[in-house]
């Protein structure tokens, strides 16, 4: 049902809601395109012309530092004409609809929306609406999914890794809150990791988290054995409704991640997070700021898989 919707009758990307129900090779494809958009970065005029003429909105619902911000310049890296709106300043804060937002929005003649909103199913919901031309990027519903920020992380394992064949991948923190790992997972698993562990206390674990397709440990030394890629959440206190850990200086002392903790993965293991870090809290600074940090390099990527995700969904319009 959301793949159907996601994909054009052709099995063309039209709307990215989510990585669940998408394949391998349509996963490769994005990786692949935004591979060949990392290099406009360093050129002195930054554009290429694939979306000139079309007419993308940020919507944000929910705050963001590096979503809204790579969304934008991706946008206007492949020339397109994009619309940053704030929620807090726009009608909704006056009681209009969402659907009222969007049916305004499209008689402007928008042809993509990015959609961050703090309910999940959010963006599906809108892609459900929308008139047929129009294409949704969800760039994060509630604790559903956060599927661009999957595919950035994706693409930067493969470009130092290469291969996710042999690679062991640790996700570590608040898992059960997290629409970022939700979706890294799904996409380790379509991309063939060989393995996905998540590591964290009973309270932060959704029930049943081994049908997802994951090895469990409780305890970071335990679970950091033999791991390639380390990756580390926050701890997401906007949406805990109690109490789930003693403290945050407990917590860190059990799951942050420390210079001598890391020693324990594979050593050229790479630390990944997908922002924003809490340092001290699930992150020191010398791992944050150290020499197999990739967190930067994440945000980087970002610009490129968003141009590539948003190329694709207009490829349908005849844009590429
Ligand atoms: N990773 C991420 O979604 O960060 P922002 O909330 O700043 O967009």
């Amino acid at each position: 049902m959301l793949n159907n919707l996601q994909l054009n009758s052709e099995g063309k990307l039209k709307h990215f809601l989510s990585i669940e129900g998408l394949n391998k090779s349509l996963l490769t494809e994005i990786l692949d395109i935004a591979e060949s958009f990392v290099g406009i970065g360093d050129h002195q005029i930054k554009k290429v012309p694939l979306l000139r003429g079309k007419t993308i909105v940020n919507l944000f619902f929910e705050n963001s530092t590096r979503t809204r911000t790579t969304f934008e310049l991706a946008a206007k890296r492949l020339s397109a004409d994009v619309l940053s709106i704030s929620i807090s300043t726009s009608s909704t804060s006056k009681g209009e609809s969402l659907l009222d937002t969007i049916r305004n929005l499209e008689a402007m003649f928008v042809d993509m929306f990015v959609v961050r909103h703090a309910i999940s199913g959010a963006a599906h919901f809108i892609a459900q609406q929308t008139a047929p031309h129009i294409s949704v990027i969800n760039a994060g519903d509630g604790q559903h999914a956060h599927p661009t920020q999957a595919m950035l992380d994706m693409f930067t394992i493969r470009q130092i890794k290469k291969d996710f064949s042999n690679l062991r991948v640790a996700i570590i923190g608040d898992i059960l809150h997290s629409r970022v790992a939700r979706s890294q997972i799904q996409a380790l698993n379509i991309l063939g990791a060989a393995e996905i562990r998540v590591i964290a206390p009973k309270t932060l674990l959704p029930a049943h988290v081994e049908s997802l397709g994951v090895n469990v440990s409780h305890n970071l030394n335990a679970g950091l054995k033999d791991i390639d890629v380390v990756i580390m959440l926050r701890l997401q206190k906007e949406r805990m409704s109690s109490a789930l850990l003693p403290s945050e200086s407990e917590y860190f002392k059990c799951f942050g991640l420390t210079e001598e903790k890391l020693k324990i993965a594979k050593p050229d293991a790479i630390v990944m997070h997908p922002g924003p870090i809490n340092r001290g809290v699930e992150i020191h600074s010398k791992v944050a700021d150290g020499p197999q940090s990739v967190i930067l390099k994440q945000v980087s990527n970002g610009i490129a898989i968003r141009m590539a995700i948003m190329a694709m969904a207009m490829q349908k319009q005849g844009a590429m």
